[in-house]
């Protein structure tokens, strides 16, 4: 039988990125982190397209080279279909269909968080370790969605749970802002948490039925917070940040965790996956482990390398969309908005 040959590309919010997968392993995973919107204190849609246009032939150029693969060697081009900021996405999408055109190597357009997912599956070319069974849970936690996800298969979801205001990885990077801390925020936080106090301020927790999530009450909860404290001490911020970062995260990961555990009791499903931007953070990881050797999870973390935004996942969902003849039509065009719904 033919080795299956995926070339992924990634271009959905600020990383350009491309990667090529063979029969379902890693060879390449290229990833170009665009920094100039640290200076702006989030991602600047105008200039993430700018810059995704300047890499991305580069990129899946290195991807091509360091995998050793030959474009007529690609089996399909898997590329990021949406959710994700328009501009970026028209640059990932355009560059693929145009690649198809030139070479006649079918198209799969792929739903960013589908990759996220799947992310848990990625193995490097000699390596062999556990991968999650189904049906798992996993609580998808990225920069613009939190979802609590049942996956059944590799093409199957259910989603339980959801945020119905900001995201997890916002809640970090707008409080943090509030601390005068670069973009992204979230691993600020999360490394200045580990010198600081988790248990020294208490913020509002939301109260949302069910399994659902909500984190914008969090964010003017701790800007209030903070304006009251400033008050009687101007440098309240500077002389407390690790006490406020520890703090601050530990409330994140408590809600967080709190509807995780509601959802293993409504579903009876013991076995969990984190991924996303977010799953790369610390606090959520270690707190994730212990509940999970109290209560007898099986719990999967995902390599920090794939938490973030990269396109071996991508790959990794156009290999078994591959796998089951789900193609794109060359008129193909990319959603900014697009629900995760089973294929
Ligand atoms: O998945 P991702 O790269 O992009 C989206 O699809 O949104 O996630 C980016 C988000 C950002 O909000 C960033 O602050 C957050 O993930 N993040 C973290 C950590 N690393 C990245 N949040 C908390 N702790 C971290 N260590
Ligand atoms: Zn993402």
């Amino acid at each position: 039988m033919n080795i299956i040959n995926i070339l992924g590309i990634e271009s959905s919010c600020d990383d350009t990125s491309a990667a090529v997968l063979c029969d379902g392993k890693l060879f390449s995973n290229v990833i170009n982190s665009q920094a100039i919107h640290e200076k702006y204190g989030g991602v600047v849609p105008e200039l993430a397209s700018r810059a995704h246009q300047q890499n991305i032939v580069l990129v899946v150029k290195e991807a091509l080279e360091n995998a050793g693969i030959n474009i007529s060697d690609i089996s399909a081009i898997a590329f990021t279909k949406g959710p994700g900021l328009l501009g970026s996405l028209l640059v990932g999408t355009s560059f693929a269909k145009g690649l198809s055109v030139s070479t006649g190597i079918p198209l799969i357009g792929i739903n960013h968080l589908h990759g996220h997912i799947l992310a848990h599956f990625l193995r490097d070319k000699d390596e062999s370790s556990f991968v999650p069974n189904f049906p798992f849970i996993c609580l998808l936690v990225s920069g613009g969605h939190t979802q609590i996800i049942i996956v059944k298969d590799y093409l199957n979801f259910e989603i339980i749970g959801h945020t119905i205001d900001d995201a997890a990885g916002e809640a970090f990077d707008k409080c943090a802002k509030v601390l005068g801390l670069p973009y992204p925020g979230g691993p600020v936080i999360d490394r200045l948490s580990k010198q600081g106090d988790k248990f020294r301020f208490k913020f509002n927790k939301p109260r949302i039925a069910g399994l659902d999530y909500s984190f914008s009450g969090l964010k003017t909860s701790f800007l209030y917070f903070l304006k009251d404290n400033i008050k009687n001490d101007t440098d309240f911020i500077s002389n407390n940040l690790n006490d406020l970062a520890a703090s601050l995260q530990w409330n994140i990961v408590e809600i967080l965790l709190d509807k995780l555990q509601k959802a293993v009791k409504q579903t009876g499903i013991t076995e969990i996956a984190i991924s996303g931007g977010v799953s790369a953070n610390s606090g959520l990881r270690d707190e994730l482990v212990r509940q999970a050797e109290i209560n007898n999870w099986k719990v999967h973390l995902p390599k920090i390398k794939y938490t973030t935004d990269n396109a071996a996942m991508i790959a990794m969902v156009g290999y078994h969309m591959f796998l089951n003849n789900k193609f794109d039509d060359i008129d193909v065009v990319p959603q900014a908005r697009m629900d995760l719904v089973s294929i």
